[in-house]
């Protein structure tokens, strides 16, 4: 079960230098994109979308248009033979061949690392659960570029959901890998960052603060990143009811931010920005999902024509009989994967959703 096609599945299957690779392209497509208009000519795309999505998927949809190729897909499983209880594996295996790339999102953490490993072609990932949202973050990447000019040397508050906002958890891990990135991290205790990113933090020495509301943060701030709480991943409508709600950003807080601060948002937003701050030149939000057709067609380039894949996807031990304790984990329903962990002492890490299982 692996293959030689590359996949972003998440941010480290590129390298920092790859990233900013790929920013430097997305801003030559943006200046010219007409100049790309055939290079994916005869090319298909498959979007399989098993969550909802506006921008993520159409900007895809629309990148693949725009460098001449075709698309294939469905943005509603019950439409296709998931409805008739399809397994992800022969999904995948199928489409594949149907495609020379699949974007896929799922609801199950580790999903993309599992279809990846049934794949005949590249696989993105879409957003896998609550777990990793990389191609967001390159979006981001393009935008901190774009409007501030480096993607170093910053301060990032994050507000709302950072325990189930996926587009947190791949950001936190791209711009941990840029110097002297400071982090300030605005959530309620129950939404706070896993701790197996605060980890990732702590080992790449970057400096995180915790701040319960955005005014204490505002001010020292180079870019807010806000977020939705995800009220689709809660386990019940009572913790979501406590949780929404919390943080609302409006022009009346706006007045203490820096004047060079922008603010950003994956989108969409139900009410934690006030539609009043649209109108603030530092609201970035709609300029950075205009940003990300362009980095997704930076993306679909790079990875159609890149050479074999070197790296092999599982790279831990294979332990068939420890099961991952986390529920939204993908091996709790595709049966069929290998279960495999990466050792730290008594701890085993899942290869898939990173959940960690004391043994
Ligand atoms: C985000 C997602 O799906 O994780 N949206 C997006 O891709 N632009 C954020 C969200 O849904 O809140």
């Amino acid at each position: 079960m692996d293959n030689k096609f590359n996949h972003l599945i998440d941010m480290d299957d590129y390298s920092v230098a790859q990233w900013n690779e790929l920013v430097e392209l997305a801003e030559k497509i943006k200046a010219a994109p007409e100049e790309y208009s055939e290079k994916c000519k005869g090319k298909i795309m498959a979007t399989l979308f098993y969550e909802p999505s506006t921008r993520t998927q159409m900007s895809f949809q629309a990148a693949m248009i725009r460098l001449g190729g075709n698309i294939i897909g469905f943005d509603n499983p019950s439409n296709s033979s998931v409805a008739k209880g399809e397994n992800l594996k022969d999904t995948i295996k199928i489409v594949s061949t149907y495609s020379d790339i699949l974007v896929m999102r799922h609801n199950q953490e580790g999903s993309a690392k599992a279809a990846a490993l049934c794949a005949n072609c590249h696989v993105i990932n879409a957003g896998d659960g609550g777990h990793l949202h990389p191609t967001q973050t390159l979006t981001d990447l393009l935008t901190l570029k774009c409007e501030l000019g480096r993607l170093d040397n910053l301060t990032v508050g994050l507000c709302g959901d950072l325990k189930y906002g996926r587009t947190v958890h791949s950001l936190v891990k791209a711009l941990a890998c840029y110097p002297n990135n400071k982090f300030v991290l605005i959530s309620t205790p129950a939404l706070a960052l896993p701790s197996y990113i605060k980890d990732f933090l702590i080992s790449h020495k970057c400096k995180f603060t915790e701040a319960r509301t955005i005014d204490e943060a505002i001010g020292s701030l180079d870019m807010l990143y806000m977020t939705r709480i995800q009220r689709e991943r809660f386990d019940s409508d009572e913790e979501y009811e406590r949780q929404k709600n919390v943080y609302c950003l409006t022009k009346a807080k706006m007045q203490y931010a820096p004047k060079n601060m922008i603010v950003m948002h994956p989108l969409p937003r139900v009410n934690e920005i006030e539609t009043e701050v649209d109108d603030d030149p530092r609201a970035a939000y709609f300029r950075q999902a205009h940003n990300g057709m362009y980095v997704r067609m930076a993306l679909i380039l790079t990875i159609m024509y890149s050479s074999p894949r070197i790296k092999p996807l599982l790279t831990g031990e294979i332990h068939n009989s420890v099961c991952c304790t986390n529920p939204k984990c993908v091996t709790q329903t595709e049966k069929y994967l290998p279960h495999s962990f990466i050792k730290y002492g008594d701890i085993y890490i899942c290869e898939y959703c990173d959940e960690r299982i004391l043994r």
